[in-house]
């Protein structure tokens, strides 16, 4: 059995814990005496349990729970609490922590939710480490280009969803399109698929989870495409960490020769999350004033958190509308040129009312043919991966 941490800042209870855990023959302790330390001890040592004893505050407990679900060795954290409000304990769960005990509860309830926790963490590490395998060895990763803007309503999900469809339909592509607008996601309405599955049932069964299991959570659409959906009711992104993102996109990379991702309106974790895991990124803006300024502004902080100017390509969507800035005026202003442009039509929103995504809707159209040039841009840079290491 691996290493548990007894976190506390009373020597009265690191040594009754040490009493109660070295008579067993096979679990290894660390004795910490505060949370700041137990940060280190989570790093150096990679316990598979932190045991949290009374002293530690509920929002200590919060902070270590974000940390030890975290990394490639997880940990879960147990809270030994005096008396906590079911507020309180309700706080901790939600955080991440595994479980939250009495300090009445018999001594013997204490071992068992170690040895159920340890388990646990054990399988996961399993998981982690033949995910991460898989992805090494069993085939080049998959390409994962992320669509991308702080601006709402430019057309990220239009592009994704396009994107999408479009590189599934041309032939020896496997396609995965995720949808990481988590609590307001619409990639299944613009696709007309039924949310029965949703990245929420993959991160449920995160310490099981595998490609088949993941596969199980995708719905397919006609095209051949496979979608991870977003969570049909907003609350339930709550439970969808970052940890468990990036984890499940190193899967997906592993079984799909192209990741395409549609994100939320936000530079936050899980955005950042995609960005991490990109091969190309697209920066979805419109003709107007404010989606320009917002371009600007997210192109530097992008630039600021260290994402390379190559891995960012600049896609002008409604280049056609009836305003008065030229193409120019926009490079410009963004600090980028324009990679691709994306013409304004009325067919879009039709398709978007259909459920049917314009480049099968109206395929001749020139909004359909600038989308489906984009998708031939990256199957080729996919193919040209493929070929290089064979
Ligand atoms: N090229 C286009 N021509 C005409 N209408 C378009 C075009 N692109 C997008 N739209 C319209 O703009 C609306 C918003 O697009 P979309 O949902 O893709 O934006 P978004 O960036 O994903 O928004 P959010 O941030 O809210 O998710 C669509 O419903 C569609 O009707
Ligand atoms: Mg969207």
């Amino acid at each position: 059995m691996g290493l548990v941490a007894v976190v506390d800042a009373t020597e009265e209870y690191r040594g009754q814990m040490t009493a109660l855990l070295g008579a067993q023959a096979d679990m290894g302790i660390v004795l910490v005496s505060s949370a700041q330390e137990a940060f280190g001890v989570l790093a150096s040592e990679k316990p598979f349990v932190l045991l949290l004893g009374p002293s530690i505050t509920p929002e200590e407990a919060v902070q270590l729970a974000a940390v030890a679900g975290q990394g490639d060795a997880p940990a879960d954290v147990i809270a030994v609490t005096r008396r906590a409000s079911q507020d309180t304990i309700r706080t901790l769960f939600r955080a991440g922590v595994r479980d939250v005990l009495d300090q009445e509860v018999p001594s013997g309830d204490i071992l068992s939710a170690i040895r159920e926790a340890h388990e646990r963490v054990e399988r996961v590490r399993v998981t982690l480490a033949s995910a991460s395998e898989c992805e090494t060895s069993n085939k080049q990763p998959g390409r994962v280009v992320t669509v991308f803007s702080t601006k709402g309503g430019v057309g990220k999900s239009v592009t994704a969803t396009n994107l999408g469809v479009a590189l599934a339909a041309r032939n020896g592509h496997r396609v995965a399109l995720v949808d990481l607008d988590l609590q307001f996601g619409d990639v299944g309405i613009m696709l007309g698929l039924d949310p029965d599955r949703t990245i929420v049932d993959a991160v449920q069964a995160f310490d099981r989870l595998d490609q088949d299991m993941l596969k199980g959570c995708m719905t397919s659409h006609d095209s051949g495409l496979d979608v991870l959906l977003a969570p049909s009711q907003p609350e339930d992104a709550e439970i969808i960490t970052t940890g468990r993102i990036d984890h499940v996109l190193g899967l997906l990379r592993s079984m799909y020769d192209i990741v395409v991702i549609d994100t939320a309106a936000a530079l936050n974790e899980t955005v950042l999350a995609a960005l991490d895991r990109s091969n190309e990124v697209y920066a979805v803006t419109m003709m107007d004033v404010a989606s320009i300024k917002n371009t600007r502004i997210s192109m530097q902080k992008l630039a600021q958190l260290g994402y390379s100017a190559d891995l960012v390509k600049l896609v002008l969507n409604r280049a056609d509308s009836k305003v008065w800035l030229q193409l120019g005026e926009v490079e410009r202003a963004v600090g980028a040129r324009v990679f691709a442009k994306v013409p304004s039509d009325r067919v879009v929103p039709r398709s978007v009312n259909r459920g049917v995504p314009v480049v099968l809707d109206a395929p001749k159209s020139d909004v359909a043919k600038a989308l489906a040039s984009l998708a031939e841009g990256i199957a080729r840079a996919a193919e040209e991966v493929k070929v290089d290491v064979t």
